[in-house]
């Protein structure tokens, strides 16, 4: 197979792409040929050594995949050589061919493509998690959402927008906003400020009276944290839950229990990676979901450049130079 096979941990630019032995499906594993491959920030800090977890070089990086099973170990079930998958795994997915355990391989409808598909993985099931397995979203549901032209956030648009919710996006330009009402929200907001103050003042004033009255919303699902968890509070209404996602600021919040008492609120985190293991029947009704809205257009997975495989690590700088908008996509040339 060709892969990108991390000897040290070092800047993206520093890794480059080589021949490597085929690898054999052990017992509950799936051996996928990977036709597309998903960036995420996430991938650009393992390669520096940067993420929350280290492994021990060497292994290959790369979490989001899409292709088809060419072969399966003893012991799994739900799939066969030839069907059409998508995948999240802890690492190995920059490579034409890849080892993934059964739990975190996903039925891929064919009119859903494999670039398309390794796009959506993280930040669509980590929206479903967020949106629908967390806050229980429902038809009719006043939902705000910040950073709602990122990655997790226009997917929790859509997908909330998909649930029947009234949605309203949190973006800092007006090309951002267009991209939020494209995804299906029926107002994007624009706030430049971030400062503690005014944008608590802001979401007052315009976030959680957007709806024409002051009951305020049911769910902020927040995905920058920091200045704007807090004022995502000021949104919520009776009985509000606020969702934390991450933190893109960079800012970890606190929040003061006297006033998630005095308001009954409700504040709650949806980590994706654990409902792979806690809760994997939910995450595939979820993917089953959201790939169908893909497949019939009611949801895009916002795919805005396609790389070839010996660009994979440039793609991976320009997210850590902040230079890329919507979903970058790597394609390894292998063919089902
Ligand atoms: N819970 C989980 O399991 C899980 C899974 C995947 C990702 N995450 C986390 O969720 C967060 C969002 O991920 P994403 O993939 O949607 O990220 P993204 O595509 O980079 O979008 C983040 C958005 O946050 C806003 N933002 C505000 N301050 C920012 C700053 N200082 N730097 C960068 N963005 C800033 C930006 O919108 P504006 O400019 O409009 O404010 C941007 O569109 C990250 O913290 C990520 O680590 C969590």
């Amino acid at each position: 197979m060709h892969g990108y096979l991390l000897e040290t941990y070092g800047p993206p630019l520093s890794h480059a792409a080589k021949d490597l032995p085929d690898p054999q499906p052990g017992p509950g594993e799936i051996l996928i040929l990977n036709e597309a491959i998903g960036l995420n920030y996430p991938d650009a800090l393992m390669v520096q050594g940067k993420y929350q977890k280290r492994p021990e070089p060497p292994f290959v990086p790369g979490r989001d995949c899409a292709g088809t099973v060419l072969a399966v170990g003893d012991g799994v079930k739900g799939f066969a050589p030839g069907d059409k998958v998508v995948a999240q795994v802890f690492s190995g997915a920059f490579a034409d061919r890849v080892l993934a355990p059964e739990n975190r391989v996903f039925a891929r409808p064919a009119a859903v493509s494999p670039v398309d598909a390794a796009g959506a993985m993280t930040v669509f099931n980590t929206a479903y998690v967020a949106v629908a397995i967390r806050a229980g979203v429902k038809a009719g549901d006043r939902v705000v959402v910040t950073g709602a032209a990122g990655g997790v956030g226009a997917a929790a648009v859509q997908l909330a927008a998909n649930l029947g919710a009234h949605v309203v996006g949190i973006v800092s330009s007006e090309e951002k906003a267009e991209l939020v009402r494209r995804s299906g929200a029926q107002q994007a907001l624009i706030i430049t400020d971030r400062a503690e103050e005014p944008l608590k003042n802001a979401f007052k004033a315009q976030v959680r009276t957007a709806w024409g009255d002051d009951r305020g919303a049911d769910v902020v699902i927040d995905t920058v944290g920091g200045t704007m968890f807090q004022a995502g509070l000021r949104a919520l209404g009776f009985a509000g839950r606020l969702v934390v996602v991450g933190f893109a600021s960079g800012e970890i919040p606190a929040a003061k229990a006297n006033y998630l008492l005095y308001n009954n609120l409700t504040v709650m985190g949806a980590p994706l990676d654990i409902h792979f293991d806690e809760a994997l029947d939910r995450l595939r009704e979820g993917t089953a979901w959201w790939l169908s809205l893909l497949a019939e257009g009611k949801a895009r997975a916002n795919v805005t450049a396609v790389l070839p495989f010996d660009r994979l690590m440039q793609g991976l700088q320009d997210i850590l130079d902040r230079k890329v908008t919507g979903k970058l996509v790597v394609e390894t040339g292998a063919r089902a």
